[in-house]
């Protein structure tokens, strides 16, 4: 499974980079918005750090011609750009005509399978379910991650990828990866909590409280 960092972070973005941890990174407005710089330097900036790794940039029009206009204009910005749009009506025909150009397109905000497969259809790059909002509405996530997983799979045709978002915990990583899911975009506390377990700490403690009694040194 792909590691995608979900941030506009520089900063971060640098130094899980190189850690060699960075598959590729995954913005929207509100991160955006978070970092409080110009967008299209912002993508710019990011776009070269990870080269040739791809970079979602998301539209902000809602219709149409909109997102075609602004979608070039993201696209342009830098060769591993990916366009992202919404999952709506206009968001799928905008994602048909960017890929048929031969654009990266991420279908985001994606809820459900059957609107994963019109995606799909629409010759998306990157299809992004929202794991962690369907959760907090009481709905389960991952079944629909599975969901999404099963019918890619039941026409090998579709060549999306399934990029999980809205990722929270490391229970969502882990599930995730057993799914099948091809990529997850994460903040970087996620990732690096993904090394964190009680029987690791103590563990080691263990073994520096006896290595202590020794009174060697490794030089
Ligand atoms: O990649 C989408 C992600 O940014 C949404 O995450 O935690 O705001 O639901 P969250």
């Amino acid at each position: 499974m792909k590691f995608y960092l979900d941030t506009a972070n520089l900063a971060s973005i640098k130094k899980y980079n190189a850690m060699g941890l960075v598959d590729g990174i995954t913005t929207n407005p509100s991160l955006i918005v978070k970092e409080g710089a110009d967008f299209e330097e912002t993508i710019k900036a990011i776009a070269k750090e990870v080269y040739p790794h791809p970079v979602s940039a998301e539209v902000i029009a809602t219709d149409y011609d909109g997102m075609i206009r602004e979608g070039l204009t993201l696209a342009a910005i830098a060769e591993n750009v990916t366009v992202k749009v919404p999952l709506t009506w206009d968001g799928i025909r905008a994602c048909r005509t960017l890929s048929q150009q031969g654009h990266k397109v991420n279908v985001t905000l994606c809820f459900d399978s059957n609107q994963a497969l019109l995606a799909a259809k629409a010759g998306a790059t990157f299809i992004s379910p929202f794991i962690g909002r369907l959760d907090d509405i009481g709905y389960d996530g991952m079944e629909v991650l599975e969901d999404i997983r099963t019918v890619y799979d039941n026409y090998p045709s579709l060549k999306t990828e399934i990029l999980a978002a809205s990722m929270r915990t490391p229970l969502h990583v882990k599930r995730a990866s057993m799914i099948g899911a091809d990529v997850a975009t994460m903040p970087a506390a996620l990732i690096k909590s993904l090394t964190r377990h009680p029987l690791t700490d103590a563990g080691l403690a263990s073994f520096l409280a006896d290595w202590k009694k020794t009174g060697q040194t490794i030089a």
